[in-house]
């Protein structure tokens, strides 16, 4: 027991022990029962009272390693995702804002809302120790290609990529808060807490969200449904997206 402690106390002062960490193993999730037993003699009868309230109030589950790998892939290619997001408006902007300087405002707009979301997407992985994707050059190299190649071809190619990318992120995403949200509920229903860190994340996802169906909706308004042949184009790059994400989970 005292060595646990000391490799605890040594883990928190190294910063190496994530306290309030969703995807720190079962093994170091703070047991302040296990934690408190000998910090003061005096104190013996006020924690046995304060571990039979605590008895009564739900405590959280444990993820299992099913849950940890879900959130972990969760995390990896929305950062993935995103990064990809900020290429592609990086490589639009010149050409688009060359032939329509009318559109700057509203690629620089898109642009800033994406270099938003893949911050929080690079805090959120280093917290939680969530190895990136390793084909991160790849889908830079593809992702400029795509700006740039879909920009060259004209606005509404330009806007037809943006509205295949965001449909299939918008349901991406969709698809992520629905998965939590069961798990939210399940853990509710065997009467655990969910916490505070894992609901922030749900609020997270859904703002990100709707920002990318807010593009969705600005590429339809500026003629992407225009693009020849629209479907074509759409198809393809929807394609693309759902096979990156596929990768971007495993690799
Ligand atoms: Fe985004
Ligand atoms: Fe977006």
């Amino acid at each position: 027991m005292s060595s646990t402690r000391s490799l605890m106390r040594f883990m928190r002062r190294s910063g190496q022990l994530p306290v309030h960490d969703f995807l720190a193993p079962a093994l170091f999730a703070p047991n302040r029962r296990c934690l408190s037993s000998t910090a003061q003699k005096g104190a013996a009868q006020a924690q046995d009272a304060s571990a039979n309230s605590n008895a009564q109030k739900p405590k959280r589950k444990p993820l299992t390693k099913e849950q940890r790998e879900f959130l972990s892939s969760a995390l990896r290619v929305n950062q993935a995702g995103e990064l990809a997001a900020t290429l592609i408006y990086t490589a639009q902007t010149p050409p688009m804002v060359n032939a329509h300087p009318h559109l700057r405002p509203l690629m620089r707009h898109m642009y800033e809302q994406e270099a938003g979301h893949l911050d929080t997407f690079n805090s959120l992985i280093a917290k939680h120790r969530v190895r990136p994707t390793a084909l991160y050059p790849v889908w830079s190299v593809l992702a400029t290609g795509l700006g740039w190649g879909t920009a060259v071809l004209g606005r509404e190619a330009a806007m037809a990529c943006t509205e295949a990318v965001e449909t299939e992120i918008g349901t991406h995403y969709n698809e992520q808060i629905r998965a939590l949200l069961e798990m939210f509920q399940q853990w509710e229903a065997e009467g655990y807490e969910v916490g505070d860190e894992l609901r922030e994340l749900v609020g997270t996802l859904r703002r990100i969200r709707d920002e990318e169906l807010e593009h969705l909706d600005h590429a339809v308004e500026h003629d992407a449904r225009k693009a020849e042949p629209h479907w074509l184009l759409t198809g393809v790059i929807r394609a693309g997206c759902r096979g990156a994400i596929w990768a971007s989970e495993r690799i």
